[in-house]
């Protein structure tokens, strides 16, 4: 027999929002999940309004404390499985705490939080509650990344010297924040987007690449915090130069002043034995570089076991959901994957068979709270004339 579809909480998401839109598609992509009712918007006026704009019906709540509270009363089936925070960054905390109190899994946008201090606290409600908590860290969910992990940390391009992980983009090259664009706005507010623009808003997705496909962890950084626009309060241009706990080297940079750039987040690693280097904007592919042989391009749906380079491929990738190659996947597909995975997790949580999870199909809570830790390392050291900065996650 058909499960039944799990429903969905929204904070946040009305009123010509950004990111709900591919996060609501992705919710529904397998038809197992829905949106079942949200509270869209800090007016409770607007909120309701919003909420009877929405595609299909849902339930409008006037604020996110209401919902929680009257979805977490209701028997299993009837209220929320789970929560998605879609709100700016210093609306991530509350809700998620507020929910995880009750119980209700959590599926929250990153940076998780505005401080490190808030993150941890999250960090150990889940920890000790053992609850599934996803941090929206999207380019985890492209089966290429799935496959460059794989590679990477099988060791078949050797030990890892040098990493660059990279987030350009070029929307913040003016002041966009000045044009009535609403995403702007927040982003360069310290106070709603916490202590760094450019580092936090997608700083962090370059570290999270690095992390999620080698496995190695920075222990030490040293740090540019830098505004090229003038009058910002927060950096627009983020660089990091970062010691690896293998002995490695790494550069985490981000800059939202490149004109031209879109969403260009890509990683390179380079190994003793070879180089793999994998871009968002190109995702069907993962390209290897040996030293003497022709370069390699693996196509997502033309990926075979044992052909020279790759050895046994692992059964849970080969088993992912794909459609046939040659058919683009992109950001919708990402997204949709890291909601399928926080489904099996949620359904898991709610049959008392939920045993945590290792940090494999999408980003966790600690995966979150390293990504406040390290912005703040990195601010740290920018403002101590770029000196080196312990990490510790
Ligand atoms: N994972 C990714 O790839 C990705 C991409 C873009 C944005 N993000 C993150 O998603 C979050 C939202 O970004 P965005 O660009 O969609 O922002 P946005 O400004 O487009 O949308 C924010 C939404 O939150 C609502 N909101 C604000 N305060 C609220 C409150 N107290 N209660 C209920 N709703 C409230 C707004 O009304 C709006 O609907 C940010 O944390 C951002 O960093 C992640």
């Amino acid at each position: 027999m058909s499960k039944r579809p799990l429903n969905v909480g929204l904070v946040g998401g009305g009123g010509g929002a950004f990111i709900v839109n591919p996060h609501q598609k992705a919710i529904f992509f397998d038809g197992t999940r829905r949106v079942t009712c949200g509270a869209l918007h800090p007016d409770p006026q607007v909120a309701m309004s919003e909420a009877e704009k929405w595609p299909y019906p849902i339930k409008g709540y006037r604020n996110y404390d209401e919902m929680i509270e009257e979805e977490s009363k209701k028997p299993r089936g009837e209220g929320v499985d789970y929560i998605l925070i879609v709100t700016p960054n210093f609306v991530h905390y509350d809700p998620a705490k507020k929910a995880l109190e009750k119980g209700i899994p959590v599926f929250c946008e990153k940076p998780l939080t505005v401080t490190s201090r808030e993150s941890k606290d999250l960090a150990d409600i889940v920890k000790a509650k053992n609850i599934p908590f996803c941090t929206a860290h999207t380019y985890l969910g492209h089966w290429t990344s799935r496959l460059s992990r794989h590679i990477v940390r099988s060791g078949l391009i050797g030990q890892v010297r040098w990493v660059d992980a990279y987030y350009i983009q070029g929307w913040l090259a003016g002041r966009t924040e000045d044009m009535g664009v609403m995403q702007a706005e927040w982003r360069v507010d310290p106070k709603r987007a916490g202590a760094s623009c450019c580092g936090g808003d997608i700083g962090t997705h370059a570290l999270m690449q690095l992390r999620y496909v080698t496995g190695l962890e920075p222990v030490r950084v040293s740090g540019f915090i830098e505004t090229f626009v003038q009058g910002r309060q927060l950096d627009d241009h983020f660089t990091a130069y970062c010691e690896l706990n293998n002995g490695g080297r790494a550069l985490v940079r981000a800059s939202q002043i490149a004109i031209g750039h879109k969403n260009d987040l890509g990683i390179e690693v380079n190994g003793d034995k070879g180089t793999l280097i994998w871009r968002q904007e190109d995702p069907e592919c993962v390209k290897i570089h040996l030293p003497g042989q022709p370069d390699r391009v693996y196509w997502r749906g033309e990926v075979k076991a044992n052909d020279g380079f790759l050895g046994d491929l692992p059964a849970d990738l080969m088993a992912e959901p794909t459609i046939p190659s040659g058919h683009p996947e992109a950001f919708h597909d990402a997204f949709a994957r890291l909601h399928r995975c926080f489904e099996a997790d949620v359904r898991a949580y709610q049959e008392g068979t939920y045993k945590g999870t290792d940090g494999s199909k999408y980003a966790t809570v600690d995966d979150g709270h390293a990504g406040l830790v390290f912005v703040e390392k990195v601010v740290e050291s920018s403002k101590n004339n770029h000196a080196w900065v312990d990490v510790k996650f």
